[in-house]
């Protein structure tokens, strides 16, 4: 193929911009509408939190949720193109976009813990004496290590810092998006007293946190099963 004109770089460019916009769009609005639909069934409609509390509160957990998910997706779509080449190899080259999306909503989900963070919200993160209990100041260390592990992602992720980077090297440090994940789904460890009680789930529905957990188990199954094969 000769060198593309301005137009020619253009017209191409805008295809690539328009697929990956549109795979963010259906992918990350398939993820976020079903866990913020998740969300209020399990807490408001069945459980005992007031529909004053979606936008902030509930919205959170889905945001939270959902970017972990988006963040295993992302580290998965190089498996699941080797184990269905069919249905996934042509959405590998996704990855990319559907990872920086989980990390702008882990951030989006941040600033809004942030917001709603203390002992209104968050009774069982305190001690008597308004200070955070063991499990929730490790749970939020792990959320933290996890955020500035996709920071560093999303910063090699741009292309003037990719193009001065060996090839060998990035692919390294792209491979610790795993522990992003795992760390992400150690955060919720605050949330297992809740896991082994199923008859005071609301609605019979488990909680997010033991769903987010899960995902870090499920991730890993994945990869493991669509390993490179040498
Ligand atoms: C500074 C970093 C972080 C802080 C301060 C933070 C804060 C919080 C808080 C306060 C909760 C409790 C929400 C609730 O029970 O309603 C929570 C839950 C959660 N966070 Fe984070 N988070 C951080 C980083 C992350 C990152 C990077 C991820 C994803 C990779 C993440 C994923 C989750 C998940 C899946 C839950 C469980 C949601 C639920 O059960 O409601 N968090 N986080």
């Amino acid at each position: 193929m000769g060198v593309q004109t301005p137009d020619e770089k253009e017209i191409s460019l805008s295809d690539r911009d328009r697929s990956a916009l549109r795979g963010v769009v259906w992918v990350g609005g398939i993820v976020i509408a079903t866990t913020f639909a998740y969300a209020i069934l399990r807490y408001v409609v069945f459980g005992p939190i007031a529909a004053e509390n979606i936008p902030l509160y509930v919205f959170n957990k889905s945001l939270a949720w959902g970017s972990l998910i988006l963040l295993a997706i992302s580290m998965s779509m190089g498996a699941l193109g080797r184990l269905w080449p069919g249905l996934f190899a042509r959405h590998v080259w996704h990855r990319k976009y559907i990872g920086i999306m989980g990390f702008f909503i882990a951030t989006l989900h941040i600033c809004v813990s942030v917001f709603i963070m203390g002992f209104g919200y968050f009774r069982s993160f305190f001690t008597p004496t308004i200070k955070m209990t063991f499990i929730a100041e490790l749970s939020m260390l792990f959320g933290l290590l996890s955020w500035f592990l996709l920071l560093f992602l999303a910063v090699t992720s741009f292309p003037s810092v990719q193009n001065n980077m060996s090839r060998n090297y990035w692919l390294r440090f792209h491979h610790w998006g795993v522990y992003a994940v795992v760390l992400g789904s150690l955060h919720v460890l605050y949330g297992y007293p809740s896991w082994f009680t199923p008859e005071s789930w609301y609605g019979g529905m488990p909680p997010i946190t033991l769903w987010s957990f899960a995902v870090m188990f499920v991730m890993l199954a994945v990869r493991f099963l669509g390993r490179p094969k040498n």
